[in-house]
């Protein structure tokens, strides 16, 4: 059983419209992986019984902090956006498996849509020495958040929104499919909505190109206790159900079933 601690919030401030990133102050800052979550249990009000899962977005190691990037959808999310520096919140975790590298990869396409860009952005950090392709997908010029940082840290990036305000117009799966053959990269790794996780999964599959894709279902426990989060994976003779939160949130792109019960937040 993972036992949840008191952590201070060093900062929480909008980085985008909706989105707002948090400083945690925090001792799993040197165990969390790129692609794992928190789950973090909401503070004042008792009507929000269920704990927030919220992926880790970056992590300071020197400081011994971690970072996380969130959209207010709801009552929780909006609660957490009004948390001030110096207030605690009680988190479990580092939580799920997280992506992962094999040491003989050297490109890397990162393929991410709205809130779910969040969750890619450690990899960049944390696997330093690979070369990154990044194709990020915003709704509009006023949503784009760590653009800077993915620009940075990547070789090559491509950037769309839905109303072409900033990048080209359009969604960021359309851009991804006629470059991905130029790119030819040897792993994707993404994170989005269901749809654009779709289209990533049959791109890749397609080409048979190593994916790993982040799912974002409703979670109650966390731990794999209630089987809120279950998700379908292909066997021999079907399929069977995983538990996003411990077997995932990262899952191969052939073998995850991704369809219409799979629910997404952005
Ligand atoms: C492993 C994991 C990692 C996540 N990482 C991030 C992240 O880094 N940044 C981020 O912004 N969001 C992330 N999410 C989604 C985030 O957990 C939800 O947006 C949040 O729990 C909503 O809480 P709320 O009380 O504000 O909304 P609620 O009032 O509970 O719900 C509002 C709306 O959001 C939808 N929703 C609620 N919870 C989830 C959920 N878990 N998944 C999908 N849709 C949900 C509901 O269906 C409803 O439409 C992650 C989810 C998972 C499972
Ligand atoms: S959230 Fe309870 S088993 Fe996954």
């Amino acid at each position: 059983m993972k036992n949840s601690r008191m952590c201070k919030i060093i900062s929480n401030h909008s980085i985008a419209d909706n989105m707002y990133l948090m400083a945690i102050e925090s001792s799993i800052a040197d165990r969390a992986r790129p692609g794992q979550f928190i789950h973090i249990k909401l503070p004042y009000d008792d009507s929000l019984l269920l704990r927030r899962p919220i992926s880790i977005n970056n992590v300071d190691l020197d400081k011994g902090v971690v970072y996380i990037a969130y959209q207010v959808v709801g009552k929780g999310t909006e609660l957490l956006s009004s948390l001030e520096s110096g207030d605690h919140l009680d988190i479990l975790g580092p939580l799920g498996n997280g992506f992962s590298i094999s040491s003989y990869v050297e490109t890397v396409a990162i393929v991410g849509g709205g809130c779910g860009i969040a969750p890619l952005r450690y990899i960049l950090d944390y696997w330093k020495d690979r070369s990154y392709t990044a194709f990020l997908g915003y709704r509009d010029g006023n949503s784009i958040y760590q653009l800077d940082d993915f620009e940075k840290e990547s070789d090559n990036l491509y950037l769309t929104t839905d109303d072409g305000s900033k990048g080209e117009k359009g969604v960021i799966t359309k851009v991804f499919e006629r470059e991905v053959d130029m790119v030819r990269p040897q792993l994707i790794m993404a994170c989005g909505p269901t749809p654009m996780l779709k289209q990533i999964q049959s791109i890749a599959n397609e080409r048979n190109i190593a994916c790993q894709i982040s799912l974002e279902e409703r979670m109650g426990c966390g731990i794999g206790a209630c089987m809120v989060c279950s998700c379908k994976v292909k066997m021999k003779d079907g399929f069977e159900y995983k538990k996003v939160c411990t077997d995932g949130p990262v899952f191969l792109s052939d073998e995850v079933i991704l369809d219409e019960n799979v629910q997404f937040s952005c």
